[in-house]
Formats: C-alpha cells, sequence, structure tokens
C-alpha cells in the first residue's frame, strides 16, 4: 500500500475515534422518549461508517489553521452535524420507496430494523439535530453552506434525478450532473465548512472548493464501480443493488475501465489542486478514496 495511503487510513482511524465521542454526546441518549425513535437513531449513525464527510471538515480546518482540540469547538459541532445528515440521507435513501435496500453498515436498514415510518422520522429527526448543532457553530455562513449543499440544488435535486433516471437512459454530462448533487455536494460542503469555521479568505476557500468537487464526484464513481465488483462483506452494504434498481450510474454510461480512468484523473486534478511538493493531509484523503474498498 503507498504510504500516503497508509497516512490517511492512520488519520482516519484516530479521527473516527473522536469524531464517535462527539457524535455519542450530541445524539439524544435513548432512553428518552421517544425512545423507538431515539433508539433508531443512535442504531444508524453509530453503525459505524467511515466518517469521511466529518473527517474531511476536520482535516481542512486543520489545513486551514483551525484547531481541533479541546470540548465543544465549533468544528465538532459541524462535523457532527455533516455526520447527521448523511447517516439522514442514508436511512431515507435505503427506503422501500427509494433504493430499496436492506443492508446498511453491515446491518439491517433502519426500517428493516424499526419500520418504515419509524425510519422516515429518524431521518427527519437528524436532519433537525444537525441543524441545530451547525447553528451552534456560531457561523451562519455555515448554516447556509449545509442548506444548500442538501436541499433542491445539491443533495435533494441529485436524489429526485436519480430517481427519475432509473430505467432510463442518461448522457455521461447528466450522471455527472446527478452524482455532483446527490454525493458531491455534501463532501464539497465538508471541505468548505472546515474551511470557513477555520477563518480562512475567499482565495483559499476556492481552492479547496475545487478539490472538494473533484473528489466528491470520484467519489460516487467509485461507489457506483464498488456496487458492480465490490465484496459485500467490506461495503456493508449488497453489491448489485443498482443494476436491480435499474439505476443510472456512471460505469453504466461510459464502461468500467472508463470510470476506473475518469475516477483516477479526478483524483490527480484533486491533488493538483495544491504545491507539487507539500505534503498534506487532504492530498493524503484523496489518494485513499482512489483505492477504497468500502
Ligand atoms: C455512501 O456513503 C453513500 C454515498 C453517498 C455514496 P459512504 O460510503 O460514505 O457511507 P458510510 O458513511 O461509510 O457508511
Ligand atoms: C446515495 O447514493 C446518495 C445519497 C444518500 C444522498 P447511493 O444510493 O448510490 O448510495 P448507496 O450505494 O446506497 O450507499
Ligand atoms: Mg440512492
Ligand atoms: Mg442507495
Ligand atoms: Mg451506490
Amino acid at each position: 500500500m503507498p504510504a500516503d495511503v497508509v497516512e490517511a487510513k492512520a488519520y482516519l482511524d484516530s479521527s473516527k475515534v473522536l469524531v464517535d465521542r462527539w457524535l455519542e454526546s450530541y445524539l439524544p441518549a435513548d432512553h428518552l422518549e421517544p425512545r423507538s425513535l431515539h433508539q433508531a437513531i443512535r442504531y444508524s449513525v453509530m453503525a459505524g461508517g467511515k466518517r469521511l464527510r466529518p473527517i474531511l471538515a476536520l482535516a481542512t480546518h486543520e489545513y486551514c489553521g483551525g484547531d481541533i482540540e479541546g470540548i465543544d469547538r465549533p468544528i465538532h459541532f459541524a462535523a457532527s452535524a455533516l455526520e447527521m445528515v448523511h447517516t439522514y440521507s442514508l436511512i431515507h435513501d435505503d427506503l422501500p420507496c427509494m433504493d430499496d435496500d436492506d443492508l446498511r453498515r453491515g446491518m439491517p436498514t433502519c426500517h428493516i430494523k424499526f419500520g418504515e415510518a419509524v425510519a422516515v422520522l429518524a431521518g427527519d429527526a437528524l436532519h433537525d439535530i444537525a441543524f441545530g448543532l451547525m447553528a451552534r457553530a456560531g457561523s451562519t455562513r455555515a448554516v447556509e453552506e449545509l442548506a444548500v449543499a442538501i436541499g433542491t440544488e445539491g443533495m435533494l435535486g441529485g436524489q429526485m434525478a436519480d430517481i427519475e433516471a432509473e430505467g432510463h437512459e442518461v448522457s455521461r454530462d447528466e450522471i455527472i450532473e446527478i452524482h455532483r448533487r446527490k454525493t458531491g455536494a455534501l463532501i464539497r460542503c465538508s471541505v468548505r465548512v472546515g474551511a470557513i469555521l477555520a477563518g480562512a479568505d475567499q482565495p483559499m476557500i476556492e481552492r479547496l472548493t475545487e478539490y472538494g468537487e473533484k473528489i466528491g464526484l470520484a467519489f460516487q464513481i467509485i461507489d457506483d464501480i464498488l456496487d458492480i465488483e465490490g465484496d459485500q462483506k467490506l461495503l456493508g452494504k449488497k453489491v448489485g443493488s443498482d443494476s436491480k434498481k435499474e439505476k443510472a450510474t456512471y460505469p453504466g454510461v461510459v464502461g468500467i475501465e472508463q470510470a476506473r480512468q475518469d475516477a483516477a484523473l479526478l483524483i490527480n486534478e484533486a491533488v493538483a489542486v495544491f504545491d507539487k511538493y507539500e505534503e498534506n493531509r487532504l492530498k493524503h484523503l484523496a489518494k485513499y478514496i482512489a483505492q477504497r474498498k468500502h
């Protein structure tokens, strides 16, 4: 394994411990009423996951000179909010009316375990808790970033287009637009929020935005590739879900070999946002995404 991927893995592992601790403390306790809702929320969030979005926010924050040490810092609230929004999107994405999946993060999906009504409400609740936390981070700009990223212009718009494209042929431009929205927007937002909360200047935010856009699109292309040739045990979700639902996917449009090449190119472009000789975590994380198996 290349040295920078080893570095990225170590960083992901140690940061995940921090993110999990914050999530644990900011989620409502599951003995509080309504218990079934709180249990479902904790079940889905604490099931695991790579915590990539909060970790990207942390890495960007530190890259821009922010400090992540201490307790109840704005970046802790923001990082937790990003993971909660992501988990909400997964709970709803798995519903029978959406992708109809029964395995997530190696466990039965929220609606399989708790029923559809609870799963819908658990997603809604995570969305609400996330915005409360993002507000606590104290930056109206960060709140707006999140709102726009996951709204009809961003993630929801992408999810809508993804559903509408089922069973249809789409062009390369169209699938890029779906992926840019449904997955890219939140990843881009994670990077931007990390930078904003560190007080980064506009040129820096723009450079990092470019990085976020490239890795965000690459991330979903690779997700589509893994749905074809990934290992269910490693992924923690079923493979072949896209073809079962006749989803429009990137490899479906350009072929798997071209998809691999395009993802690799995007990762190289993301790395090239930084100085050639500069070693940093964001570069390492991009390289990790390029070779990820889950
Ligand atoms: C899965 O996201 C859904 C997509 C946007 C592709 P992740 O692959 O980050 O899932 P977790 O959080 O690690 O479970
Ligand atoms: C999910 O895309 C995007 C969002 C949840 C917003 P997918 O539907 O491809 O994600 P998986 O494969 O179910 O994780
Ligand atoms: Mg989906
Ligand atoms: Mg899905
Ligand atoms: Mg997928």
